[in-house]
């Protein structure tokens, strides 16, 4: 099975950049940008990560990403992203980066923007990994900042293809997005939005209601109501589903109690991603490969969800029946 999941070809659809910052990278650019990490050595910031929720994990995140100030950062773990994806026989990825964690503490929205368009069109290019950006909204700050970001990312409109929506769900519903959606909607970009990872079924509702998304990122507390489960079928709405992920940040208690193998063999179009690999120990072969041991999966099953994130990515009609 392992040497299968590795030579299956693979499309990744919820990876965050920032959350690909390895310890060892987070060391380096900490002392190339004189930045003071709290803590002395790789062992222990790596003994740090036991998170035992979404806030835990995120307040680590930002902290981590404090060390990425130039173009030049962004784009050295931008490029150490794809070339882990050609490790890992991934060959189209759409990533998400969070322009307002640097653009709240001082970096400018083009520097972040630059130094990771330039490492995806090398990508392409070097290591013929075709990719999409997305950019996040962060649902924890307000809904001016979210209009404010949309605006500053104009210049990069032929290099987003869409917008998203994440960090800390409980509180911060979908509705409270509902205009700049609707404006990125009208700008032409795609849509997505973590819902439904610790928020209820409400939030997943909200955001195909609300904001119109094209897919759920996680989108797991879904099977609280059948009728939504329903939904998600008939209209055939993805869910990027974070399997090492959602047992780290205990949406399930084990990996056995996930219910991403109940989903696929109801007929939603789950796909298998890795969130955030570097805080949660593993890339997308190691979802993959955990997945189908905890179920006993077929070859044939772990295919599906290789199919699934093909037809869920946002490539072209052309592409997708030339993958499939
Ligand atoms: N930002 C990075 N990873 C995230 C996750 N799993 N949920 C919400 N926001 C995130
Ligand atoms: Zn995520």
């Amino acid at each position: 099975m392992k040497s299968f999941i590795s030579g299956l070809p693979k499309v990744e659809l919820h990876l965050h950049l920032e959350g690909t910052l390895e310890p060892e990278l987070m060391f380096i650019l900490a002392e190339r940008n004189n930045v003071t990490l709290p803590y002395s050595s790789i062992e222990s910031l790596k003994a740090a990560y036991q998170f035992h929720d979404l806030q835990a994990f995120l307040d680590l995140y930002y902290q981590g990403a404090l060390v990425l100030q130039t173009e030049q950062d962004f784009y050295d773990l931008t490029y150490a992203y794809l070339e882990r994806c050609k490790e890992q026989h991934i060959i189209h990825t759409e990533v998400f980066f969070d322009p307002q964690i640097h653009t709240q503490t001082g970096t400018p929205f083009d520097v972040v923007a630059e130094g990771i368009t330039r490492a995806l069109k090398d990508g392409e290019a070097n290591l013929g990994i075709s990719s999409g950006l997305i950019m996040c909204f962060q649902r924890d700050l307000s809904e001016e900042d979210a209009i404010e970001t949309l605006k500053q990312s104009i210049a990069y409109k032929d290099d987003i293809v869409a917008v998203g929506l994440d960090s800390s769900e409980l509180g911060n519903p979908p509705e409270k997005f509902e205009r700049v959606f609707a404006m990125a909607r009208n700008a032409g970009l795609k849509t997505v939005a973590h819902a439904g990872e610790e928020g209820s079924a409400d939030y997943i509702w909200g955001a195909i209601e609300a904001l119109h998304v094209d897919r759920i990122d996680h989108g797991v507390r879904c099977t609280d109501e059948p009728k939504l489960v329903q939904y998600l079928i008939e209209h055939q709405i993805p869910l990027t589903v974070c399997p090492l992920s959602n047992v780290q940040l205990n949406v399930f208690g084990e990996m056995t109690q996930h219910n991403i193998v109940e989903l696929l063999k109801q007929g939603v179009l789950v796909t298998i991603n890795s969130d955030d690999p570097a805080y949660f120990g593993g890339y997308l072969n190691d979802n993959y490969l955990t997945v189908a041991e905890a179920f006993g999966l077929t070859k044939q099953e772990v295919a599906r969800f290789s199919e699934n994130a093909i037809m869920a990515s946002f490539l072209s009609v052309e592409r997708k029946q030339r993958l499939q």
